[in-house]
């Protein structure tokens, strides 16, 4: 048995380095590919081929290879590591349930919305028809059965916002998640605001869906001087007002998530 299943691993390697071979526009996605599959077999993460590759490449790529988060997401079929995220601040604070309607904002490639599809019950025999999953993202989403998808969109733009209020056809919102984040220039004051406006505009959004007393809203930021502000901004429509770090948030990143509970409602 230990001699067939030897045996088998020696030709899969054989086979996938033949197979990634013929691979021609080796980007550093395939490159990834690569590695990933003839480390699997080999049970060593090695990079390969990183000739022509930028520094940060090569170390992006190693950082992810070695990433129990990442290895972890493959091997449960999540599309991204960032769902540890959202999974361990909903197993501490319980926050999504079958029924719910939930409003996603950048949501590609799908790992959260893969994991909200599971806690309303969405993915099984639609057990909960009340229930629903709007995905926002600027970029394609792939589909996830049982979500409703809206990419290619920017949030932040009216004429978007009037489309999921069209989609959510008069219903308030039980949720609204952000992980949205901008492309980082490396400049951390710069990064910061550009995802506080971001924050400010899902903030703005929520206040007009939210369903008072229960509603929750909960949004990723990166740390920077505007970020006490916003907090103290959350207070005044929240009565719960949590700041977390999730394990699973990379320990070189200033990134944490703001969830306010319970909603004030917004007095007329
Ligand atoms: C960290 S990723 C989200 C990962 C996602 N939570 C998952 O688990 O797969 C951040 C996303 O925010 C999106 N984003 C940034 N600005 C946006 C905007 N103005 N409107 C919509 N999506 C936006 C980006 O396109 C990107 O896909």
């Amino acid at each position: 048995m230990f001699y067939l299943r030897q045996t088998f691993n020696r030709h899969l390697c054989r086979h996938l380095s033949i197979r990634f071979k013929s691979i021609k526009d080796t980007n550093v996605w395939t490159q990834s590919a690569k590695c990933f599959h003839l480390t699997e077999c080999m049970n060593k993460t090695t990079l390969k081929n990183t000739s022509g590759k930028s520094q940060s490449s090569q170390d992006w790529l190693r950082r992810q290879m070695n990433d129990p988060y990442v290895k972890k997401a493959r091997y449960n079929n999540y599309r991204a590591r960032s769902v540890f995220k959202l999974m361990e601040m909903d197993n501490k604070y319980q926050i999504l349930h079958p029924s719910m309607i939930v409003v996603e904002c950048g949501a590609a490639p799908g790992s959260w919305t893969q994991y909200i599809v599971k806690q309303l019950k969405l993915d099984a025999e639609n057990t909960y028809p009340t229930g629903a999953v709007i995905a926002i993202d600027m970029r394609a989403i792939n589909p996830i059965a049982g979500a409703i998808i809206m990419d290619n969109m920017d949030f932040t733009k009216p004429l978007n916002q009037s489309k999921i209020l069209h989609a959510l056809n008069g219903k308030l919102v039980d949720v609204v998640v952000s992980d949205m984040a901008p492309n980082a220039s490396g400049n951390r004051d710069y990064d910061s605001t550009a995802i506080h406006n971001l924050c400010y505009s899902v903030l703005q959004f929520s206040l007009t869906v939210l369903k008072p007393i229960s509603g929750t809203f909960l949004t990723k930021i990166w740390a920077g001087n505007d970020t006490e502000k916003f907090i103290h901004h959350l207070n005044q429509f929240f009565n719960e007002v949590t700041h977390l770090r999730p394990d699973a948030c990379r320990a070189d990143s200033t990134e944490s998530y703001i969830m306010g509970r319970y909603f004030k409602g917004i007095q007329t």
